[in-house]
């Protein structure tokens, strides 16, 4: 008899965009003539920059001629997008090896997948409010023990609360972590380390023999000196420390689908490098990234790609600023925004995440995300992202200041 795997019924709920999408859906089909603001789930707006649609032009056209078709991609990538890869992390006085770089469809696959390769028994570290795929993944894999619904925890789960009191910056935890997850600059709250406070974490990882996941989806809205975009600008960090990138945010790829994870050869667990773990899981379970794809992301590296990427990046970075001023001068609590897209606020009146989702799709007709929603410490706030269109900023705002 076939038995499915239990852990995906101690679930608690839907995907958080999935919750929302829904509630959103009901909403505009209950009010046909309001026109709703989304900036809600961090999905970009823009178009892709002339550079890359030039390069998927000539890249489709390519394949569709017998000399120049490409059938299955190498496993890990092509080797050109490696070396614009590599050559990125030259710029930041970073070396990688080009078999440490594994080409992938996006962050978010290998933040769910990157845990396979670890013990069940690990134990995981999350900040707390948290990009949801780490903990569901690790739900799924059977790591984190029973769900309470009262705490609206997990009893195997260790979570660092990122609050306004600690100014979002996690603290070593008292139990002993394996895995440590780190986003930053952070999804949700926005916020970041500087290179201190990073560096104590990797040396942490180091003395404790934990690993850590890095997600630096969003590394590209670093605008501050001091902050660094690889942790493997942290001395230490290739004995510790995986890192996830995406070129969903900095290129407008949530269409397009790339991203890309570096495992570098110092790191081993138990003597085994994980490397070669890692290389085995996408040898076995994934057959690489579409040619013309991987073409459009090596534009993105070029000169072209890269002054045109940066005057977009400018405008959410607008985006970014034109909420938190907007926002702050109608009385609300606001973080994060400056080296990253997301403005995180805390809900007015002591309202919970919900209460003031609901409120502000009615009032306003604006979808955002309850900060609840990334974990119990998230309650009480609320995220924007600075991903619409301006107008569409501009008039979230201006909604907002009169509700
Ligand atoms: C978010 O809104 O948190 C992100 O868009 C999710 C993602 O990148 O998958």
């Amino acid at each position: 008899m076939a038995q499915i795997n239990q852990n995906y019924l101690k679930l608690p709920g839907n995907y958080l965009f999935s919750t929302i999408a829904k509630k959103v859906q009901v909403f505009s089909e209950e009010n046909l003539e309001k026109k709703i603001i989304r900036l809600g789930i961090g999905d970009v707006t823009q178009p892709l920059v002339p550079a890359i649609v030039d390069t998927l032009h000539k890249a489709v056209d390519e394949m569709g001629k017998a000399e120049t078709f490409h059938g299955y991609a190498p496993e890990g990538g092509y080797e050109f997008l490696r070396k614009a890869i590599q050559n990125h992390y030259q710029k930041r006085l970073v070396d990688i090896d080009l078999n440490e770089i594994f080409v992938s469809d996006g962050a978010k696959s290998d933040s769910a997948n990157i845990q396979e390769i670890f013990s069940s028994n690990n134990r995981i570290a999350l900040c707390d409010p948290v990009y949801p795929v780490y903990l569901d993944s690790n739900v799924m894999a059977g790591r984190t023990g029973n769900y309470q619904s009262d705490l609206e925890k997990w009893t195997e789960v260790i979570y660092m609360p990122c609050t306004a009191e600690n100014q979002f910056i996690p603290e070593f935890p008292r139990k002993k972590p394996d895995l440590i997850y780190l986003c930053l600059p952070n999804n949700p709250t926005g916020t970041t380390l500087n290179k201190e406070q990073l560096q104590a974490w990797v040396d942490y990882a180091n003395k404790n023999s934990a690993v850590i996941i890095y997600d630096a989806a969003y590394e590209a809205y670093i605008t501050r000196e001091n902050v660094p975009h690889s942790i493997y600008e942290c001395e230490g960090a290739k004995t510790c420390a995986i890192e996830l990138c995406s070129f969903s945010k900095n290129a407008g790829f949530t269409g397009v689908r790339l991203g890309f994870s570096v495992v570098p050869k110092e790191l081993k667990v138990e003597g085994v490098e994980l490397n070669a773990l890692w290389g085995r899981r996408q040898g076995t379970k994934f057959n690489g990234t579409a040619y013309i794809v991987q073409k459009a992301g090596e534009a993105v590296y070029s000169r072209k790609g890269q002054e045109q990427l940066k005057e977009q990046l400018a405008y959410y970075q607008h985006n970014a600023s034109l909420i938190t001023e907007g926002l702050t001068k109608a009385g609300y609590q606001i973080f994060g925004g400056v080296d990253a897209p997301y403005i995180w606020m805390k809900t007015p009146d002591q309202m919970t995440s919900w209460e003031f989702f609901d409120y502000l799709l009615e009032k306003a007709n604006v979808v955002g995300t309850p900060g609840s929603g990334f974990g119990p410490s998230g309650e009480g706030y609320f995220r924007l992202t600075a991903f619409g269109s301006l107008e569409d900023t501009k008039e979230a705002i201006a909604r907002i200041q009169r509700m």
